[in-house]
């Protein structure tokens, strides 16, 4: 059969790039253990809101005491078509939910969604995530620079994702402090 020089490069070329691909893919299951999300935080996500600090603490900011004595606050949110319910203390103008921390919390973020799939991206700091439903997301981080920041929805999910969005305040350090001396 008559193969073209040219053709041939090609194809051992593509033959090489699958085997590297193929290679690192073996490696990084049997060396390095990658593996897919396992099964233990899967839920039913119309029942989220039963489940784990979805029931316990509910939607809202919390503050969570350690055994040390240490305090860390606990964010827990449900994401649903097109709101992200943070507990409903505060709203803006928009109808929009608010919540504040202050300065140098440790913060937890603990979200689901109830329905179809959303994002959830904290402007400004290394919180994103695609909110698979069925499964719970949490990170944490330390929230130091005072100011607002959006929470938005970045996974298209319908009519309405583009006003899918929220406000965290990052109060001063300084002012919650004359605050609680008021
Ligand atoms: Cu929720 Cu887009």
């Amino acid at each position: 059969m008559h193969m073209d020089r040219y053709e041939r490069y090609w194809l051992i070329a593509v033959a090489i790039t699958l085997a590297v691909f193929f290679s690192a893919l073996v490696a990084g299951a049997v060396i390095y253990g990658v593996r897919l999300d396992d099964p233990t935080q899967i839920v039913n996500p119309a029942m989220v809101d039963q489940i784990g600090d979805f029931a316990t603490l509910g939607p809202g900011v919390h503050v969570i005491t350690r055994e040390d004595g240490t305090t860390y606050k606990k964010i827990v949110i449900l994401a649903q078509r097109w709101h992200f319910n943070a507990g409903g203390a505060e709203l803006d103008e928009n109808g929009k939910e608010i919540i504040h921390v202050t300065q140098g919390d440790e913060v937890q973020f603990v979200v689901a969604s109830r329905d179809v799939t959303h994002g959830f991206l904290v402007q400004e700091h290394n919180i994103n995530f695609e909110l698979v439903p069925g499964q719970i997301s949490s990170a944490k981080t330390i929230m130091n620079r005072p100011g607002q920041y959006a929470i938005v929805c970045h996974e298209y999910c319908g009519k309405e994702h583009q006003g899918m969005w929220m406000t965290i305040i990052v109060d001063p350090a300084s002012e919650s402090v004359s605050q609680n001396q008021e």
